[in-house]
């Protein structure tokens, strides 16, 4: 199949690449690298030893965006392009909400343009809000706590109503939990600009001498242990849960949403035993207060990926600390500049 990324530089987007190219689909990657480096591209094709075509533009560019995906008639498109961090979000609502929605937006009237029907969107656990109970089915009810879970919201609520309006149309909402981890290869990986917001970066760097000490943000919660408890996913089994959901996506119609989780919960400390471990480093860490906005516990019921798209994550938590330990060591400044 033709498969057109948006966003596929980026972390998961790099990832999920490799995966489509292993599995013989053709792609195009449409991304501004704003917040990722053609370097990521690089090494995917390095890796993969597969060719593919990359155009650089903005998704908001209504007349650059149509004209990549005139050209190149995917039937399938994976939309990661966006921005993805909470606390800016609050700080820079319209920034989010002219990305995330209008970005989309202007994607979806650039597949119509282009007779492609079928898209496979970045959604996230956030879109639960605050926890009723666990662990997260698909049905639990939905609401947002800040800008970015909005605009994640949203764009749910635009793609359920796209795939009514069109008979041919067909939506696949990966809800993803905690995405952490590296390929095996340790060639490519997470590259957050600045200090990171996410633990497994944050630690990956104390334990290279990037960082000194993690703060543990809360130790009071009603958890086994006091700290926050996530539910991580590999990245690499999250790339072949996107493999699945093209496949998904090209051999059904309408809008589904799904969770792409272990099921597992993993306290903070959790994290930091299974790092040191991996890495052989000691992950100095102290206790800090709660992080406004987090929740004690968050993980996933995945059996509706497994039905549906026969996807089940294959990884640990040992395996997420040994490959990003693997990246991180390999490349301590990431991609560089
Ligand atoms: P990332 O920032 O590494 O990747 C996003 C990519 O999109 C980058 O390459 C960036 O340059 C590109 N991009 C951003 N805005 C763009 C625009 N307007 N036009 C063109 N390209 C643009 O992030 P990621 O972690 O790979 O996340 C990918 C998607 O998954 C995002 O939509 C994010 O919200 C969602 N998601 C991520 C997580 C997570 O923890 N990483 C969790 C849930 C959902
Ligand atoms: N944490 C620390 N110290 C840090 C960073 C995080 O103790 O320096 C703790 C947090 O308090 C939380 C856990 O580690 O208990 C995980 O935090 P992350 O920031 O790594 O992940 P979140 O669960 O807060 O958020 C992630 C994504 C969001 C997404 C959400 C829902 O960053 O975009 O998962 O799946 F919405």
């Amino acid at each position: 199949m033709r498969i057109f990324l948006t966003g596929g530089a980026g972390y998961i987007g790099s990832h999920t690449l490799l995966e489509v190219l292993s599995a013989a689909h053709e792609v195009c990657v449409y991304d501004d690298y704003s917040n990722s480096a053609p370097a990521a591209l690089a090494r995917v094709e390095q890796l993969t030893n597969r060719k593919f075509k990359t155009v650089t533009g903005d998704i908001r560019d209504q007349v650059s965006l149509a004209t990549a995906l005139t050209e190149f008639k995917p039937d399938v498109v994976v939309h990661f392009a966006g921005k993805k961090a909470v606390g800016e979000s609050v700080e820079k609502p319209l920034m989010y909400y002219e990305n995330n929605v209008s970005g989309t937006l202007s994607l979806l009237r650039a597949m119509e343009a282009a007779g492609c029907n079928r898209i496979v969107f970045s959604s996230s656990a956030t879109v639960y809000g605050e926890p009723q109970y666990l662990p997260l089915d698909e049905n639990h009810p939905l609401s947002a706590t800040n800008p970015y879970g909005q605009t994640k919201l949203m764009v749910e609520h635009i793609l359920r109503d796209w795939c009514t309006a069109r008979d041919q149309a067909s939506a696949v909402l990966l809800r993803y939990f905690n995405p952490v981890g590296a390929h095996d290869s340790g060639m490519i990986g997470e590259d957050p600009n600045d200090i990171p917001n996410n633990l497994m970066p944050f630690v990956s760097q104390v334990a290279v001498g990037r960082r000194e000490t993690l703060q543990v943000f809360g130790s009071d919660y009603d958890t086994p242990d006091g700290t926050g408890v996530r539910d991580y996913i590999h990245v690499v089994d999250l790339a072949k849960a996107h493999a699945a959901a093209i496949v998904y996506a090209a051999a059904h119609k309408g809008c589904e949403a799904i969770n792409v989780g272990t099921g597992q919960g993993s306290s903070v400390l959790d994290v930091v035993r299974a790092f040191e471990k991996a890495s052989g480093r000691s992950i100095p860490y102290t206790m800090a207060p709660r992080r406004p906005g987090d929740v004690a516990a968050l993980y996933a019921q995945p059996d509706k990926a497994r039905t549906l798209l026969g996807w089940d994550a294959e990884r640990d938590l040992a395996d997420m600390c040994v490959s990003a330990w693997k990246w991180q060591s390999q490349n301590p400044d990431g991609y560089g500049d």
